[in-house]
C-alpha cells in the first residue's frame, strides 16, 4: 500500500470489482445482451447499440498524453463532478469520516459530502489576503477523521491560485493522514503550470482536470482524476463501468486531435486577453466597488448594489452568477468571460445600471 490507500473505506478496499462484459473488439459480441442492429439515427463510429469500452483505452491514452502522466494514473469520468463524488464515496464512511473545504469555493465538494453523509469542516480563505489559504488553520482542522481536503486552485469563485509553497506545506503536513485534492478545473487560464509533476512525490495528492472549460466541451461531460496508480485502481472499482457514452468518447477524441490543440490555445489566449479588458472595463462602472484579479475564465466583482447589476444584466439579455450567499462574498457577483461581443454587451448593460 502507498501512503494513501489505507485512507480508503475498508468496505471499498474489500469490494469485489463488478464483472462487466469482457472487452474484445475482435470477437462478435453475443455476451452483453445488446441489440445487433444500429438505430437509423445512429451517427456514431462504434455504434450506439454496443456498450462502450469501460475506461476507454484510447481516451485514457489521449488524456495521459495531454496531461503528461502515465495512463495508469488517469481515471476518466462524467466531468470532474463525478471525480469529486467518487473520491468522497471511496474515502469517506457516512457518519464517521470528514472532508475539509475552504470557502468561498466550489459548492460541489460540500454537496458530495452531504449526499454521502460525511461531515464537513470549513476553513475559510483569508479574504483580507486576496482569499489565500489559511494553512495554519487548515492543518489544525485535520484530525484523524479527515480523509479528504479539497483545494480549488484557481479557486471558483474568487479566481486566485494558491501559492505553491502553501500547497506544499499542506501536502507535507498531511502525508499518510489525508488525501489532498487539488481541483485544477481552470488551470489552463492561469499563469503557472499544473501541479501534475508533483504526483510522483506525493502519493496522497489527487488532481482534478476537466475538458469543460479551456477545451470547450462542457456538454460532453468529461473530466479526469489524476493520482497514484493504486488510488486510480481503487476508483476504477467504484465508478460504473459504462460511465461515459460512446458519443462522449468519440467527440472528446475528435476534439483532442493534436491538429485541433492550436485552436484551443488560441481561444484560451483570447479569453485571457478579454479577462484583462473586462477587469479594466468593469472597474470603470460606477456601481462596481472592486474587481479581483483572476487566473480563471471569470471575474469576481463586488458592488454596493449587486442586485441592481444583476437585473441590469438580465435586461441586456445576460446572466451573471449571484454568489452573495457565499461567506465573505455578500456583495459579489461572478462574471464569466464571454466572447468580445458578449463582453461589450455586458459592459454596456451594467454601465447603464
Ligand atoms: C472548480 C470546479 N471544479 C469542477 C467543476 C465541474 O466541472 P465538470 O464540468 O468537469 O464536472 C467546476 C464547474 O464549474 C468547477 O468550477
Amino acid at each position: 500500500m502507498t501512503g494513501a490507500l489505507h485512507l480508503a473505506r475498508p468496505e471499498i478496499l474489500a469490494l469485489a470489482p463488478y464483472a462487466h462484459a469482457e472487452w474484445d473488439p475482435a470477437l462478435v459480441r453475443l455476451h452483453a445482451n445488446e441489440n445487433p442492429w444500429r438505430s437509423e439515427a445512429d451517427r456514431s463510429r462504434d455504434g450506439l447499440n454496443r456498450y462502450p469500452e469501460p475506461q476507454s483505452s484510447a481516451l485514457i491514452q489521449r488524456l495521459a498524453c495531454l496531461y503528461g502522466v502515465e495512463p495508469d494514473r488517469v481515471l476518466v469520468g462524467r466531468g470532474s463532478d463525478e471525480g469529486i463524488d467518487l473520491l468522497v464515496r471511496t474515502f469517506c464512511a457516512a457518519g464517521r469520516d470528514r472532508v475539509v473545504v475552504c470557502p468561498p469555493t466550489f459548492a460541489m465538494y460540500r454537496f458530495a459530502a452531504d449526499v454521502q453523509g460525511a461531515a464537513v469542516s470549513e476553513v475559510p480563505l483569508d479574504a483580507a489576503r486576496g482569499f489565500d489559504l489559511d494553512v495554519t488553520a487548515l492543518k489544525a482542522a485535520c484530525d484523524p477523521t479527515v480523509k479528504l481536503v479539497f483545494l480549488c486552485s484557481p479557486n471558483n469563485p474568487t479566481g486566485n491560485r494558491f501559492p505553491d509553497d502553501a500547497v506544499r506545506e499542506v501536502l507535507d503536513a498531511l502525508a499518510g493522514r489525508a488525501i489532498v485534492v487539488v481541483d485544477e478545473a481552470y488551470v489552463e487560464f492561469a499563469e503557472g503550470p499544473s501541479l501534475v509533476d508533483w504526483l510522483a512525490a506525493y502519493p496522497h495528492l489527487v488532481i482534478l482536470r476537466t475538458l469543460s472549460k479551456a477545451y470547450g466541451l462542457a456538454g460532453a461531460r468529461c473530466g479526469a482524476v489524476l493520482a497514484a496508480a493504486d488510488v486510480i485502481g481503487l476508483l476504477r472499482r467504484v465508478i460504473p463501468p459504462y460511465a461515459l457514452s460512446v458519443q462522449s468518447i468519440e467527440s472528446v477524441l475528435d476534439a483532442l486531435h493534436p491538429d485541433r490543440l492550436e485552436a484551443v490555445r488560441a481561444r484560451v489566449a483570447a479569453i485571457r486577453a478579454e479577462r484583462t479588458r473586462m477587469l479594466e472595463g468593469l472597474a470603470r462602472i460606477p456601481l462596481v466597488e472592486q474587481v479581483w484579479p483572476s487566473q480563471a475564465n471569470f471575474l469576481l466583482v463586488s458592488s454596493r448594489d449587486a442586485g441592481r447589476l444583476l437585473q441590469a444584466g438580465i435586461r441586456g439579455g445576460l446572466l451573471v452568477r449571484d454568489v452573495r450567499r457565499q461567506p465573505a462574498l455578500e456583495r459579489c457577483l461572478r462574471i464569466t468571460i464571454g466572447s468580445p461581443e458578449q463582453n461589450d454587451r455586458l459592459l454596456e448593460s451594467l454601465g447603464a445600471a
